[in-house]
């Protein structure tokens, strides 16, 4: 559904870059630098896929290159997840604040990148998912080694999606090479709320 400068999907309020409240924060200087500029559509994958594979209630949710926040902001208000998001960049942590404030939930936002994220820091999660996070080349191995350090921290799962660019297809295939079958890639075909399509990552790492 679409009003004024804003539409709901998946249950969520989303604002479009022309509302009121997102021109105020690019006014007050918040100008993001790594692509964090907007709603990216890889999160509604993820959306899509927890609606037939819902989480438990209550885990800690580690949002990864959250940009905005709004997979996040879903696994809290569907799942009551307690949710941090971190992103590299810390001009989008308004945004996602924002967000969470229109969709009345409340997360944490921490300027954190891929690499600071050490095996200790990753304990305090049961649950890692990222959208649109794997767009150049060196990021397939930053995040091959996050998998690594959360496999150890003891984090269960990490779900990340993508519209399946290059450097996503080759971290989703080393993964399959060290992780068997508890690394699975699905396909994604949304027309609702938008056309969207791509893969998601879903590497288990209970065994
Ligand atoms: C394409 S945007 C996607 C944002 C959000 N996940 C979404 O789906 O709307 C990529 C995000 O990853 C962040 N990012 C890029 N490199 C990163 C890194 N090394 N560590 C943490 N975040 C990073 C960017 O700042 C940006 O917010």
């Amino acid at each position: 559904m679409t009003i004024r400068n804003q539409r709901t999907a998946f249950g969520l309020k989303i604002l479009n870059s022309n509302h009121k409240e997102i021109r105020r924060l690019k006014r007050a200087g918040y100008i993001a630098d790594i692509h964090g500029n907007k709603f990216w559509n890889s999160s509604f994958l993820i959306m899509d896929y927890l609606k037939k594979h819902p989480l438990k209630k209550n885990l800690k949710v580690l949002e990864i290159g959250c940009g905005w926040g709004l997979l996040g902001i879903y696994c809290a208000r569907q799942f009551d997840a307690q949710v941090t998001g971190i992103d590299a960049d810390e001009n989008v942590l308004p945004y996602m604040q924002l967000h969470a404030e229109q969709n009345g939930v409340c997360i944490e936002g921490k300027k954190m990148t891929f690499q600071q994220l050490t095996t200790a820091k990753l304990q305090d999660f049961d649950i890692i998912v990222g959208a649109d996070i794997c767009f150049w080349e060196e990021m397939s191995g930053m995040l091959l080694n996050l998998i690594k350090r959360a496999k150890k921290a003891g984090v269960s799962q990490v779900i990340i999606a993508d519209p399946c660019r290059s450097p996503f297809t080759d971290l989703a295939q080393r993964c399959q090479k060290i992780y068997g079958e508890q690394a699975q890639i699905e396909g994604k075909w949304l027309k609702r709320p938008v056309n969207a399509s791509g893969e998601i990552l879903v590497v288990d790492l209970t065994e």
